[in-house]
């Protein structure tokens, strides 16, 4: 059987372009928040307390939490070579940081509209955001409820995997959606693409694109399968190994000795075929056994 390839995140087109998925997510979202804040700061009046200004948090924080922190949080439960007792937590914790910040964001434009008697949730935008925060919620519940909970069996655990590993890359959908419509609304009501094509314009479609590059970026690098699969099975043997081992009588690295190989795989990971698991040479539940 062909071994697996070591970076499972280094696709053909990232490879020629000399870097991972990974790298190009971070990168491209660093990159995407530097450009909202210096168009926010150099063409929208910067940030405030009240009126536009106070309005202008709400991009920022929802790039910063939907651009920069979700789609890399998406990645880091499989594809940062870290081992697993720190790529989960890593993967809970900076999903909450993003809902959490998302939320934060959506006062801003809720105050916004209250000062100046504008209707709430009017808007395509509006909806698609909203929507996509909520489902968003939803699957952070759900995901803490199912793989770090001890609480859900690992019938439970193995049958929910692909599920909640498709659904995440659907809400990076929502989020580009939702990026998209929010700054070609903005440049709208602002008047500064047209008739006249300012900078204050070109900067702000700049800032989508690289959102709408790190969302793509993020999405090829989960779907997009390098070699074998990984087995969603071994994933939910692996986790519930982890939370009925008895307590950490040495280092945490112990537990490493379950984990199964990288393989790829993802969110369309597809079982490998049941020989593969019990050669043990290609993961599977074997692993965790
Ligand atoms: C990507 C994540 C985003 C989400 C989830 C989101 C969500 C929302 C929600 C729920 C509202 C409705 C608030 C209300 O009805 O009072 C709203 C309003 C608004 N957002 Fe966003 N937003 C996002 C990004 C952006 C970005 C990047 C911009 C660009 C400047 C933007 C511009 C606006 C504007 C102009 C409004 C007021 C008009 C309206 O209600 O449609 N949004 N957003
Ligand atoms: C907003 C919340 C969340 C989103 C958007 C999300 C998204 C994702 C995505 C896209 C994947 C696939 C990763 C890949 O194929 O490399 C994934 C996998 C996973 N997530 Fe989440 N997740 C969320 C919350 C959580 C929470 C709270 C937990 C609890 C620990 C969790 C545990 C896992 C596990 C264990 C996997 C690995 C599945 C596998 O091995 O194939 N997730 N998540």
């Amino acid at each position: 059987m062909a071994r697996p390839s070591p970076n499972p995140s280094r696709s053909p087109l990232a490879a020629l372009l000399g870097t991972t998925s990974t790298g190009w997510v971070g990168a491209l979202s660093a990159a995407s928040l530097a450009v909202t804040v210096a168009w926010t700061v150099r063409y929208r009046g910067g940030f405030g307390a009240a009126d536009k200004p106070r309005f202008n948090w709400h991009p920022v924080l929802m790039v910063a939490a939907l651009v920069v922190c979700a789609p890399n949080a998406a990645l880091s439960v499989r594809r940062w070579g870290w081992r697993r007792t720190a790529s989960k937590p890593a993967h809970a914790y900076a999903n909450l940081a993003a809902v959490a910040t998302a939320g934060a964001g959506l006062y801003p434009v809720f105050a916004f509209h209250a000062e100046r008697d504008i209707p709430d949730l009017y808007s395509l935008h509006s909806w698609i955001g909203l929507a996509t925060l909520c489902l968003m919620a939803a699957q952070w519940l759900l995901g803490y409820a199912a793989f770090y909970s001890s609480g859900a069996s690992p019938a439970l655990r193995t049958a929910f995997v692909p599920a909640h590993a498709s659904f995440g890359v659907l809400l990076l959908v929502g989020v580009a959606a939702a990026v998209a419509t929010g700054f070609t609304e903005k440049l709208g009501f602002e008047g500064v693409c047209s008739p006249v094509v300012t900078a204050d314009c070109r900067v702000g479609n700049a800032a989508a694109v690289l959102a709408l590059a790190t969302v793509a970026c993020a999405v090829w690098g989960l779907t997009h399968r390098t070699t074998a699969s990984a087995s969603s099975a071994a994933t939910a043997a692996l986790d519930s190994a982890l939370d009925s081992a008895p307590p950490a009588s040495g280092s945490p690295d112990e537990s490493s000795a379950l984990l199964p190989p990288r393989l790829g795989g993802g969110a369309f990971a597809v079982d490998p075929a049941p020989a593969a698991a019990s050669s043990g040479s290609s993961g599977g539940a074997a692993d965790a056994a």
